[in-house]
């Protein structure tokens, strides 16, 4: 590779040239100051209500193939302006979000030498801030090829951090990290961390399209520098002129329960592009899984297979007795037989085995009003999957199926891609191959009507606003670590995946094991009143109800939580919470005149108060409550729980007595109408 040697070092007199641009949130509750020095060093810093949060942060590119885009710019203009409009969600955690922010663009152009621009573009919400490069069309900056972004996040006050290691094999599925924030390592996003002050702070990304995941590693003391998932070459973004960064997004609370509030990411995406999606209902779901996590049965053919037509059948019959919408059956095509983990050459993705008779469970399903939940486990072959997703498809549309979950189980850097030249390529999970792979499933799904639930997916970047069939994912330790993880997840799993992995957006976390035994010894570290909690506490518009039939038939009584449990909410509060030990949600049912209440703690007993102050003030309510029983405890007596009933009005202050590893579960009915 030749380099372009600059001709001189001399700025002109006249364009570009140092100096500082800055903007403030609506309210004036954060700001932002960019600045360009003498050097041609770009930075930016963040303060909120006048205390700093960011210090300066130097922003850049390395490219593979010219000069590195850091070390020139001056400031060709900047220009602020305000937005402010109220969106509505076809499904989500609220109906309605306000999109209030500042906008500051400021145009920076070399000074000297290739005299390349690009702009930095920051929206200033009062709950946090966005900010990408854009690179216009230019004759010196066609083709980019980003070897590293240099961009970073200078954390200004010590503090503790919750963060997941970047670039281990098990992608992210690991146990939160917490430590001081000087001792985070390589972490991935979201990161969330509690200043001394108090001020939480979550760093992430929105709308990461046609780009490589970004990971942050911690420089010295609190500065963090943006780290890219590597590509198939050693530039890990090549992208063409005009084209723009995700956003780099910075939420900030000062309190814990405000970071999951916020809107934020959502906000800094695009508006939906697919239209009408109403052929997509939220909904709970049963299925054929558990089985096959116990071991009890199995996905290849043979003996244990699980995915028979009368197993099927059994399964229809239960969702349509109680309610549930849908029934996943895993392990139904061909492929499953020998080694599929990380190599998925052998998938089909229309072909059933042949003890599932497809055509028999499409008509039976179809007549029963419930909707099987396509399963497409791809081995983390992205490039086999993407020759049969047309068929694939077709196929479920044929069938009336409109949700499929996808999986692709590989070690991290495993996962097969279509390289530029057609062929298949070894890939992370988060590089912009698998960006672009994911873009075309959900692209390629809507044009049939399917929605897309992922497993080992790329993060969650609030896509689900301009795609609205995409609904959930996994992306972090889901309930399967309690059948066979080594170890399982500990009681803090779920306080901690609300204030980390669920910021950026809806898991498909498999919620509701009662069943006692599991592979490992520690089994399933909740209570049952947990368990139930975990329906209000963790969204997602597809919820599983994931144990075995036999044991909700053995529980009648807190099997009621399940069935009566909303998946699509008109709004959503959290009460109280702390990163890491406990968390009290509220949500208003977006479909019937009622609300759920969900607190969930660690391994520490707690005694919370919820004021339902969420109510409707002078109407009386009829509090249906699954709350932990006298002795429960998540590793001794997970089953003790209280079912009682009782008469509250918004002025009620509730106690709620959490057991060790426990939770509690409220359904908040007005009196007089309807039970259900
Ligand atoms: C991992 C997924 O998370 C799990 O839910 C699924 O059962 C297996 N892969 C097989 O696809
Ligand atoms: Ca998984």
């Amino acid at each position: 590779v030749a380099f372009a040697r600059d001709a001189a070092q001399d700025p002109a007199p006249t364009g570009p040239q140092p100096g500082a641009a800055s903007a403030a949130s609506p309210e004036g509750v954060i700001s932002v100051e960019v600045t360009a020095d003498k050097d041609g060093f770009v930075s930016y810093a963040v303060s909120r209500l006048g205390r700093p949060v960011i210090a300066p942060s130097r922003l850049g590119f390395l490219l593979t193939d010219a000069r590195k885009l850091e070390r020139a710019f001056g400031i060709l203009s900047q220009t602020v302006a305000s937005h402010d409009d109220t969106w509505e969600q076809p499904w989500g955690e609220r109906r309605f979000i306000r999109n209030r922010y500042t906008q500051l663009r400021v145009e920076l152009q070399e000074r000297w030498g290739l005299m390349r621009r690009m702009d930095v573009v920051f929206r200033i919400h009062d709950d946090g801030l966005g900010f990408r490069c854009e690179f216009p069309e230019q004759p010196n900056l066609t083709t980019v090829s980003i070897g590293a972004e240099l961009t970073e996040f200078t954390v200004a006050d010590p503090g503790t951090a919750w963060w997941l290691p970047a670039f281990e094999y098990n992608r992210a599925e690991y146990l939160y990290n917490r430590t001081p924030i000087s001792a985070v390592g390589v972490s991935q996003t979201p990161l969330t961390m509690r200043l001394d002050d108090g001020t939480h702070l979550s760093i992430h990304e929105a709308a990461l399209v046609d780009y490589s995941g970004m990971n942050l590693r911690r420089v010295e003391g609190g500065k963090f520098r943006a780290m890219l998932t590597p590509g198939l070459t050693s530039a890990a973004v090549v992208r063409q002129t005009p084209f723009h960064t995700p956003w780099r997004t910075i939420q900030i609370a000062d309190q814990a329960g405000g970071l999951v509030e916020s809107s934020l990411i959502l906000n800094l995406n695009e508006p939906n592009k697919l239209g009408d999606v109403s052929w997509f209902k939220p909904m709970k779901y049963v299925g054929i899984w558990w089985d096959m996590h116990l071991d009890t049965r199995s996905w290849n053919s043979g003996p244990k297979h699980g995915a028979t037509t009368e197993y099927t059948l059994k399964h229809i019959d239960f969702a349509a007795e109680h309610g549930f919408g849908g029934v996943l059956v895993e392990g139904w095509n061909v492929g499953w037989d020998g080694e599929w983990f990380g190599t998925g050459w052998g998938y089909s993705f229309t072909q059933a085995y042949p003890d599932f008779d497809i055509e028999r469970v499409a008509a039976y399903a179809r007549q029963k009003g419930v909707e099987i939940v396509g399963h497409h486990e791809t081995g983390g072959n992205a490039f086999h999957y993407e020759k049969q997703l047309e068929a694939a498809f077709a196929q479920m549309q044929r069938f009336g199926w409109h949700s499929v979950k996808t999986g692709y189980v590989a070690d991290a850097g495993g996962a097969h891609v279509t390289g530029p030249d057609g062929e298949a390529h070894l890939a992370w999970h988060e590089s912009q191959a698998m960006a672009r792979h994911h873009q075309t499933v959900v692209e390629t799904a809507a044009k049939y009507q399917v929605a897309v639930n992922a497993h080992e997916p790329i993060k969650d970047t609030g896509l689900r606003r301009t795609y609205p069939n995409t609904i959930t994912r996994e992306g972090a330790r889901g309930m399967e670590y309690a059948a066979w993880g080594q170890p399982g997840n500990p009681p803090e799993h779920e306080p901690n995946l609300v204030f980390t992995r669920l910021l950026a957006g809806p898991m498909d976390y498999t919620p509701g094991i009662f069943g006692m035994e599991t592979r490992i010894p520690e089994g399933v570290a909740t209570t049952w009143a947990k368990q139930l909690a975990l329906y209000v506490v963790i969204y997602s518009p597809l919820q599983m109800a994931a144990d075995l039939l036999e044991n909700y038939e053995a529980n009648p009584g807190p099997f009621q939580f399940i069935k009566d449990v909303a998946v699509d909410w008109e709004e959503t509060r959290v009460l109280s919470g702390e990163v890491g030990d406990f968390v009290v949600i509220a949500r208003k049912d977006r479909n019937a005149d009622q609300w759920f209440l969900g607190a969930v703690t660690d391994e520490a007993p707690r005694v919370l108060t919820a004021p339902l102050a969420f109510l409707d003030p002078g109407r009386r309510y009829r509090a249906e409550i699954y709350a932990d029983g006298p002795g429960a405890n998540y590793a001794t007596r997970r089953e003790a729980i209280d079912i009682t009933t009782r008469e509250v009005t918004s002025a009620k202050v509730l106690t709620l007595r959490l057991a060790p590893g426990g939770g509690q579960a409220i359904r908040f009915v007005p009196l007089g109408s309807a039970r259900r």
